[in-house]
């Protein structure tokens, strides 16, 4: 089938290159100049494990293309919107600029009996709106909305094996035909037996952020036992594991430590909680606040620990900081707990080294003011305390012993409770995490 995905960045770009494995010819679209001649050429504008063999195999079958003019999506039976809804500034709310302009530009190319199937995440509503907009425009369009749910890391997998495929559909008779059109763009997926939920419009649009807004509470839930965990001189960590074993609960996204950021889970939640505001529907919602507090209260309370640790000032101190990525496996900044962080100790005066597998470059253009490192070793020579931020795996391997040899004091913060605790102990280290006793 003939696609076009319009936006190409983390969503769309592996989304278009995964159509094409799924046996598509797919055309991405995108404003963005410099995007667009990267991805055309080959080249990967972000790290995504697995993404640059992917784009690299899609271009090579000759069913991948890249263009900045929405005309190259003339033809395509369906185009995804794969474009960002960022937080409004000063406002919880998302800007839906991005959505309005793909979807008016769509217009011009527009065909009858063919789809357009949202991907990006919107407030409940924003699907009926556009849908009331096609038909008038374009009388015998469709329109479906399919939130995806793929994780930064695990983007390529989780886009070609989903757990679920979830459909929201037009009322009456387009149904039908929105579906088939769906199941043939996914039909390798549908045909493995992948559940499928078909909504309406609402229910699609609320899936998405409810799955988000349940993930950011699960983490904030550790996050206050963590803290609870501190006044009482308890684990967070074993506790995490001991209820993890109850299947009802789950262990996974209990992982205590300097909490959820990323372009998603904290966006998603205010932009959730601002929706139901306008729907009168609030108090439904003001729990997500306080999920947003705990989260934001974990990197105040790094910045103390580091404090402490450094004998109470931070001025003059040499601090070093790995990990500026929101996530491992990522270079996504967007509002990263390590690089606030880290902004914040060098406004206490400390002075901070940041490093960083993969995002080091776009670290520096956001915070120019911060010191970079290219490793781990460079980034904490003769610092007075070490902080790892994010849990990319080279940090979580550290040789405490030998990285010991490097630093001017053994002084280790895990922010992300991903060491081996009593390694760094056995090599001398002073161990201080969130949530757990000092070691
Ligand atoms: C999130 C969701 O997990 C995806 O399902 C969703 O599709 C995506 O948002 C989206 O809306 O596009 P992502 O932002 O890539 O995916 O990252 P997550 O793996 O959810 O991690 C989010 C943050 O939570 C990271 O900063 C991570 O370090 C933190 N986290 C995660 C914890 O602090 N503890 C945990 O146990 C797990």
């Amino acid at each position: 089938m003939r696609i076009s995905v319009v936006g190409c960045g983390y969503l769309g770009a592996v989304h278009a290159a995964s159509l094409v494995e799924l046996g598509h010819e797919v055309v991405g679209v995108d404003v963005d100049e410099r995007k667009v001649q990267a991805l055309s050429r080959g080249r990967s504008p972000f790290y995504e494990p697995g993404f640059q063999d992917l784009l690299e195999h899609s271009l090579a079958s000759g069913s991948l293309s890249f263009s900045t003019d929405i005309n190259a999506a003339a033809g395509a039976r369906v185009h995804f919107v794969c474009v960002g809804t960022p937080q409004k500034h000063g406002e919880y709310g998302a800007d839906l600029r991005f959505v309005q302009t793909a979807a008016e530009s769509l217009l011009e190319v527009l065909e009858p009996g063919e789809l357009v199937a949202g991907k990006s995440t919107v407030p409940v509503g924003t699907a009926a709106r556009l849908a009331a907009m096609f038909q008038e425009k374009v009388p015998g369009s469709l329109l479906a909305w399919n939130p995806e749910f793929l994780r930064e890391g695990f983007a390529v997998r989780d886009t070609l094996h989903p757990d679920r495929l979830v459909y929201g559909l037009p009322a009456g008779r387009d149904a039908g035909a929105a579906q088939a059109l769906l199941d043939e763009v996914y039909a390798p997926i549908v045909a493995r037996g992948v559940p499928k939920v078909e909504t309406d419009y609402a229910t699609a649009e609320m899936v998405k952020t409810a799955a988000n807004s349940f993930l950011a509470t699960k983490i904030s839930f550790i996050n206050a036992m963590a803290e609870l965990c501190e006044a009482t001189g308890a684990d967070v960590k074993q506790l995490a594991d001991a209820i993890g074993y109850d299947d009802r609960i789950g262990r996974k996204f209990l992982n205590a430590g300097l909490g959820f950021g990323g372009g998603c889970l904290p966006k998603d939640i205010r932009a959730f909680m601002a929706r139901a505001g306008e729907l009168g529907a609030d108090q439904a919602l003001t729990f997500l606040r306080e999920v947003d507090n705990i989260n934001m209260r974990r990197r105040i309370r790094m910045v103390e620990l580091a404090r402490e640790v450094c004998d109470g000032s931070l001025l003059g101190k040499r601090v070093a900081v790995l990990g500026a990525a929101f996530k491992p496996d990522s270079d996504d900044i967007r509002d990263s707990p390590a690089l606030n962080v880290a902004a914040q100790l060098q406004l206490q005066g400390a002075v901070v080294r940041v490093t960083d597998p993969a995002a080091v470059e776009n670290s520096r253009r956001q915070w120019p003011q911060l010191d970079y490192a290219d490793t781990a070793e460079e980034a904490a020579e003769r610092a007075d305390a070490v902080l790892v931020l994010t849990e990319w795996r080279e940090y979580r391997e550290l040789d405490p012993v030998a990285f010991g040899t490097v630093v001017a004091q053994k002084r280790v913060l895990d922010g992300r409770n991903a060491l081996d605790r009593e390694a760094w102990l056995a090599a001398g280290w002073s161990y201080r995490a969130l949530g757990r006793r000092a070691g």
